[in-house]
């Protein structure tokens, strides 16, 4: 009987590894493979990358405490940990100009210095629980529970101008307008007529730029571009379990489903479908 058992396991084992090939997907036309940059963490949520320094930053639940955790991963060095001095730290956002990285948690916005991998707590009134946060010309942050959307800027904290609904996730474009979500689905506030119009149902669960400013989102079955130009979403990669999206310097995206980071890398290899688990 323990021989059986053992060798059913050594099967189980052995379909794992088939399982395990890198998954293939194609995206504009272009092949990627799937490379894991970070396994075993749990729900990583709102992925944020400073191109300066290649490192990415997300936040995650610990599963000891059930609190969220902000975690940093140096894209070059491997070099990955805790960012501490910061309780319930969920938010992220970098100001490319200036090099400032800032975090958004329980007590309120900080910014993180390399060298200690700390976060100290900036000196403004706002001690509010902030849920998600976007660099344009400010700090734009959103606060939990209420969904209020606020503008740091000039060491003043103002409330988002004409964005007085709720909001979640906020983006802003290369133009100025905005980009947010609500439990009524993902809206852009044109700021040329002043009116906010729904783009869509989705449930975001991310809202990133890429190096130039173009918008992406993510939602837990796929990830978006936003063409602004066309008035238009482009579905990138449709796929369950994905928590939120970031996009490098070179373009390559960068995601996260229920327990690891993994970046899609383009691939020279025939890739015929987006089929999960492929032999390819
Ligand atoms: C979400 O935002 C839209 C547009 O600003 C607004 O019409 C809608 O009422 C908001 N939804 C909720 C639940 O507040
Ligand atoms: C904003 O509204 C103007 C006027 O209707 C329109 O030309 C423009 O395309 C709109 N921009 C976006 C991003 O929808």
């Amino acid at each position: 009987m323990k021989y059986f058992l053992l060798s059913i396991l050594v099967t189980f084992v052995q379909a794992g590894v088939i399982n395990i090939q890198p998954k293939c997907v194609t995206i504009r036309n272009v092949a990627y493979e799937e490379e894991i940059l970070k396994d075993n963490v749990h729900f990583p949520y709102q992925l944020t990358l400073d191109y300066d320094t290649k490192t990415l930053f997300f936040s995650y639940t610990a599963r000891t405490s059930e609190i969220f955790k902000l975690a940093y991963l140096n894209l070059k060095s491997n070099d990955y940990g805790l960012v501490n001095g910061i309780k319930g730290g969920f938010a992220t956002a970098v100001n490319k100009q200036s090099h400032i990285v800032y975090m958004g948690g329980e007590g309120g916005a900080y910014q993180f210095d390399y060298d200690t991998k700390s976060a100290t707590r900036l000196n403004i009134k706002y001690d509010v629980n902030i849920w998600q946060m976007f660099y344009k010309d400010g700090l734009y942050f959103t606060t939990y529970p209420e969904e209020k959307a606020y503008l740091y800027k000039n060491q003043e904290v103002i409330q988002v101008p004409n964005l007085k609904d709720k909001v979640m996730a906020l983006g802003v474009t290369k133009d100025g307008n905005y980009i947010y979500s609500n439990s009524s689905g993902l809206f852009i506030y044109n700021k040329s007529i002043g009116k906010a119009s729904n783009i869509g149902d989705y449930v975001v669960n991310g809202i990133t730029s890429d190096i130039n400013g173009n918008i992406y989102f993510s939602t837990p079955s796929g990830i978006y571009y936003i063409d602004d130009e066309n008035n238009d979403i482009e579905e990138l990669l449709k796929q369950e379990d994905i928590y939120g999206v970031a996009v490098e310097g070179n373009g390559n995206i960068i995601y996260a489903n229920e327990d690891s980071i993994i970046r899609l890398k383009p691939t020279k290899k025939n890739c015929v479908s987006n089929q999960k688990n492929e032999i390819l």
